[in-house]
């Protein structure tokens, strides 16, 4: 078996349409993204109709771009690698069908890969000294999940979200601010004019010992806050039917809760942070690793990789940032991990299906 496998990687499981060429899992020769999110803005949210659509208009000129910037031709393909699941059923469909197509007709294998796994796999892409075992933090728009990585095929889920995914509340927090999709960046953006002691919000507890998440109790937070609800009294009734004294104070006290959108910004996105770093660091203790990574679009959050790297170096771990490129979705992760499918010889037929979930 020869060792230069040169992949052509396709990525349209979402709203970012993606054609890349890496050679041996690590070396990226050409990364093309074309991200739709200027289409779906005005919606709030992705619309999948106007994802597949552009991802048929996209899809082949992305890869010519691909081919031609890694001066590559398809014949010195070795395999082609596709994102098979999770996502939006038809954009997986688009990129599937263009990849057994490609397969088919340069007869070179094909490599079903699940996008999750590429996200994971994007540290080897920025630290080929990647060590294992190690703890690996994934936080997507739909997904956040803490691993336990045995070596890049091999990877054991530790504790996962319960209701929304970080990059959904992100998502969700930001339309209530009214900010731009995807919300993300922009509430990053916010932040930095603001406070984050300002508010409190909770941190999403599930139990003791637990490493799961769950967000959607901080995201309802949020909204009581910009109503003006959450002015806590002293003796914790509801506000309904108070006295008239009381109300007053009440009132008083919701006029000292910070409405500025900048400090709900930041104090939303520390809540957050503080309970992914928490649950990477309860995690990697647990298991007894001594590397940490983190993947995934919320994983290019600076005061995110800021306090899980102050975090680590307090605990005397090592931490793998991947490089923010690779953070977001990309299809040099996809043609990546599937060096190791390939080199296993975990190859897909042509009779591989899109599925929208993860199993
Ligand atoms: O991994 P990704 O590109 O797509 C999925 O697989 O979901 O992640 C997209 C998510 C969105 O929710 C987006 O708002 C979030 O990642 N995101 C961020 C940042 N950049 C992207 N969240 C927080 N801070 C960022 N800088
Ligand atoms: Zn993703």
């Amino acid at each position: 078996m020869t060792d230069d496998f040169l992949c052509l990687g396709i990525e349209t499981s979402c709203d970012e349409t993606s054609a890349a060429i890496v050679r041996n899992g690590q070396e990226v020769l050409s990364n093309i993204v074309l991200s739709q999110a200027e289409l779906h803005r005005a919606y709030g949210g992705v619309v999948p109709e106007l994802a597949c659509r552009a991802h048929t208009e996209t899809l082949l000129p992305a890869i010519e771009e691909a081919f031609q910037k890694a001066a590559v031709q398809p014949k010195d393909l070795t395999a082609i690698a596709v994102t098979y699941r999770p996502g939006l059923i038809g954009a997986l469909l688009v990129g599937l069908s263009t990849a057994k197509t490609l397969s088919f007709l340069l007869k070179r294998p094909l490599v079903g890969v699940d996008h999750l796994h590429g996200h994971i796999y994007a540290n080897e892409l920025s630290h080929p000294d990647l060590p294992y075992p190690n703890v690996h933090l994934l936080v997507s728009g739909g997904h956040t999940n803490l691993y336990l990585c045995e070596d890049p095929l091999l990877y054991r889920e530790l504790g996962a979200t319960r209701d929304d995914a970080a990059g959904e509340a992100f998502d969700k927090v930001a339309s209530m601010l009214g900010l731009a999709y995807p919300g993300g960046p922009e509430i990053e953006k916010l932040s930095r004019q603001g406070d984050s002691s300002k508010i409190r919000f909770p941190r999403g507890t599930t139990g003791e010992g637990s490493l799961d998440f769950s967000f959607s109790g901080l995201k309802t937070a949020v909204l009581y806050h910009l109503r003006g609800q959450n002015a806590r009294r002293s003796d914790g009734q509801s506000p309904r039917g108070r006295a008239p004294g009381k109300r007053k104070k009440a009132q008083e006290a919701r006029r000292s809760l910070s409405q500025n959108p900048a400090d709900i910004a930041a104090s939303f996105q520390q809540a957050i942070v503080a309970v992914l770093v928490e649950k990477t660091m309860e995690a990697a203790q647990r298991y007894a690793i001594d590397a940490v990574t983190i993947g995934g679009g919320v994983a290019s959050n600076g005061v995110l990789r800021d306090q899980i790297r102050e975090a680590c170096d307090r605990a005397g771990l090592k931490l793998y940032l991947p490089e923010k490129k690779y953070c977001t979705d990309n299809a040099a992760m996809i043609a990546g991990v599937a060096y190791h499918f390939w080199r296993a010889g975990l190859v897909d037929e042509l009779t591989l299906d899109a599925v929208p979930t993860r199993r």
